[in-house]
């Protein structure tokens, strides 16, 4: 079976290119007993990605050469893995490639009764929907009547972010880049306020937006945002760091908030988490997840990218801010 792999070619030096990474052909061996081979179908474009092309990553750094770390959904065409036959939809740690030969102890099939199985990366998806949901409930512990702000909120962590508080009872105010973005966070996501941050004056956006101050900041992007977030929140406010893309293409050393003495003065708190921490309860966060988008209170707008080509140009959107809601790549 022929296969196209994108590789790292060489190690990004701040601002990822497309010519960081390169398409390579090869065929893959027989099956072994234990494995199945796998036709991708789509794979998550997310920003932990470009954290495994610096060495020292927390997710485990790329080599050169070897298929880019992703997460995707396949399908099974052939299988030497009891449990697992051919036609499966099922979810792993696919790369980004066409085709996959792996354990299939490594995968987790899919049922595509309720939803399609490329859900399973977006709104039902570990790195997107599920964090959002733990996040939003057990981290941020959201509660009825709170001021909520969400940065990179037009992304696809954010889009579920924004709608999981919501749903929580709360008022919330989305961050991102551009009038099309704010549109959207408004009009399609049901924010109740959106900030544009690349049109300036942030401060003066955010006491227009939250005259009586936040109660939680569910932070995505770090840097100035945050800083700038630190000095409008209220007491006893939780500021949560769920990531920081703007660090993610960094030259020099991760840069911290200057502001930070506001959390003991607003005895407020600042926690972060990874999703990992919530595997027990991944059963009830997807059940959770499921009911709201069937009852129509959740959804997350795809754009999917469609040949594997298109997987370097896909990432170097996550840093430009060329997308909304998940982006996919159909290989
Ligand atoms: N804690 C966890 O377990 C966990 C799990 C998954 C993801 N995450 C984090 O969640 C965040 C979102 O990830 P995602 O995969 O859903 O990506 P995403 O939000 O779909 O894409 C990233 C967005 O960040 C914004 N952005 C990029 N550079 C920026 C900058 N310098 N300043 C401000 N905004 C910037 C862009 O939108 P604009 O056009 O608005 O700039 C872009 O759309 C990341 O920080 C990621 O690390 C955390």
């Amino acid at each position: 079976m022929k296969n196209t792999k994108v590789v790292l070619n060489q190690r990004p030096e701040g601002a990822l290119k497309e010519s960081d990474m390169v398409l390579v052909e090869e065929t893959l061996p027989a099956l072994e007993d234990g494995e199945v081979l796998l036709e991708v179908e789509h794979l998550s474009v997310d920003a932990f990605i470009r954290t495994t092309f610096d060495e020292g990553a927390f997710h485990g750094t790329a080599d050169l050469g070897q298929p880019i770390m992703a997460l995707g959904t396949a399908r099974v065409v052939d299988s030497r893995f009891d449990g697992l036959n051919q036609g499966d939809a099922v979810f792993g740690p696919m790369g980004a490639q066409t085709h996959a030969k792996l354990p299939g102890a490594m995968l987790q099939k899919l049922d595509e009764s309720e939803l399609p199985a490329r859900s399973f990366l977006g709104v039902l998806g570990l790195a997107t929907g599920m964090t959002a949901y733990a996040g939003m409930t057990w981290v941020a512990e959201v509660s009825e009547g709170d001021t909520v702000v969400v940065s990179a909120a037009a992304g696809a962590v954010g889009s579920c972010a924004c709608q999981v508080a919501k749903n929580l009872g709360a008022r919330v105010i989305g961050i991102a880049g551009g009038p099309a973005k704010v549109d959207y966070l408004v009009n399609e996501i049901g924010c109740d306020a959106a900030i544009d941050y690349k049109a300036g004056d942030l401060e003066g956006q955010l006491s227009a937006a939250a005259p009586d101050g936040v109660d939680v900041f569910f932070d995505n992007v770090g840097g100035e945002i945050l800083d700038t977030l630190l000095l409008h929140i209220n007491e006893r406010a939780r500021v949560v760091i769920c990531g920081a893309v703007s660090q993610y293409e960094r030259t020099g050393d991760v840069r911290g908030p200057s502001n930070y003495l506001k959390i003991p003065e607003k005895n407020a708190s600042m926690l972060g988490f990874t999703v990992m921490r919530f595997a027990e309860q991944y059963p009830e966060i997807q059940s959770g997840i499921t009911d709201w988008v069937l009852s129509g209170k959740l959804k997350l707008p795809e754009q999917v990218e469609n040949g594997i080509d298109q997987f370097p140009r896909a990432l170097t959107l996550l840093f430009s801010g060329g997308h909304m809601g998940k982006l996919l790549v159909a290989p």
